[in-house]
């Protein structure tokens, strides 16, 4: 997600030995195809086998509407060692749509299938190609015509967002019309969109019938939904902290992600305490991080984590008392 789950988060997202891949956060090809330059500059894995410190393949993801361009983009990420390519075509920002990028595609079925053949077929035949799609534009019928040029063009696998790009990020998610396209497809559907807790997996599972899932706000939401799900689809061994998570916990999760941006270079802790803030807003509005008020006018590093240990430490005296009082 861009602007989130940059190399340090999937680092960390990495470390929970739960997901099968992360994807890059999007790399846009506007007038000029990407160089491996930038592959590397954006994607610092790829100096790493395309692993994360942690041992996570990374797929890389591109974005936009020319497939010449794409298609030498997507060789020079080959170029600077990657693994996987998934193109986007789903990104909802107006900025990249008014330059002809993601989900403004959704509006033309025969370019994604265009994109989807000219990456396909300048990168090794080994290097799977996917697609990232939302339901369509502003019809969620489109997703059948779309889908299927994905995979007319040569795509691997087609991951759906289950809404429209008119719905941006509001409710509702149409979870059987990917079940629909899945039936109707014969390459593997990846179910995205609003699995935020495990109740959610599972519905999600029995209104698609798939088999692979995408989480993207929800993993960072709950810090353990992740080894939750790979638990109930019975992929993750570990048993170890899948069950209760507790306030403190987040102490070290947050440092630990402080050392793998200092693994990554991160020359600015200032942006620690920011991306701290804009991760734990998600986790107050969709998990349950109480102490965001205590976080949020913090400046440092040191005043970010003094200010939560004591909101996490008065929580904690409450709650004894609470159970003292029963
Ligand atoms: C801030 C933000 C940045 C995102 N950036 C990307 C991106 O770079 N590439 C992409 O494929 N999807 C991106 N997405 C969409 C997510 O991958 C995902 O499709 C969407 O959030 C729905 O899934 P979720 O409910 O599990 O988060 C982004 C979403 C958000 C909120």
């Amino acid at each position: 997600m861009e602007g989130i789950t940059d190399a340090p988060m999937r680092a960390l997202q990495g470390a929970t030995g739960a997901f099968t891949y992360a994807v890059s956060e999007f790399l846009r090809v506007s007038i000029e195809p990407l160089s491996a330059k930038a592959f590397l500059r954006d994607i610092p894995e790829l100096n790493n086998s395309g692993l994360t410190p942690t041992g996570t393949p990374v797929q890389v993801q591109i974005l936009g509407g020319d497939p010449d361009r794409m298609a030498l983009s997507a060789f020079a990420a080959c170029d600077a060692g990657a693994k996987a390519i998934d193109i986007n075509f789903g990104c909802p920002a107006k900025t990249v749509n008014r330059h002809d990028g993601g989900a403004s595609l959704l509006k033309f079925p025969t370019r994604i299938r265009d994109v989807v053949r000219a990456v396909r077929d300048a990168v090794p035949i080994e290097i799977p190609v996917s697609a990232k799609l939302r339901l369509g534009w502003d019809l969620i019928d489109c997703i059948h015509l779309n889908a299927a040029m994905a995979a007319e063009g040569g795509a691997s696998w087609v991951t759906i967002h289950a809404r429209t790009r008119a719905q941006g990020y509001l409710p509702p998610v149409f979870w059987p019309r990917v079940g629909k396209v899945r039936e109707e497809l014969d390459v593997p559907v990846i179910a995205n969109g609003d699995i935020w807790n495990l109740d959610d997996f599972r519905r999600c599972q029995d209104e698609t019938g798939c088999r692979h899932y995408m989480i993207g706000r929800g993993a960072l939401a709950n810090p353990l939904l992740a080894r939750q799900i790979a638990r109930d689809l019975g992929i993750y061994q570990g048993v170890e902290r899948c069950g209760v998570w507790k306030d403190s916990d987040w102490i070290p999760l947050l440092k630990q992600l402080i050392t793998y941006s200092d693994y990554f270079g991160n020359q600015v802790p200032i942006r620690n305490v920011l991306r701290f803030k804009q991760w734990l807003k998600l986790a107050r509005n969709h998990g349950n991080f109480a102490h965001f008020d205590a976080i949020k006018q913090t400046q440092t590093i040191g005043e970010f984590f003094d200010c939560l240990s004591s909101a996490i430490g008065a929580s904690n005296v409450g709650a004894t008392r609470a159970l003292l009082a029963l």
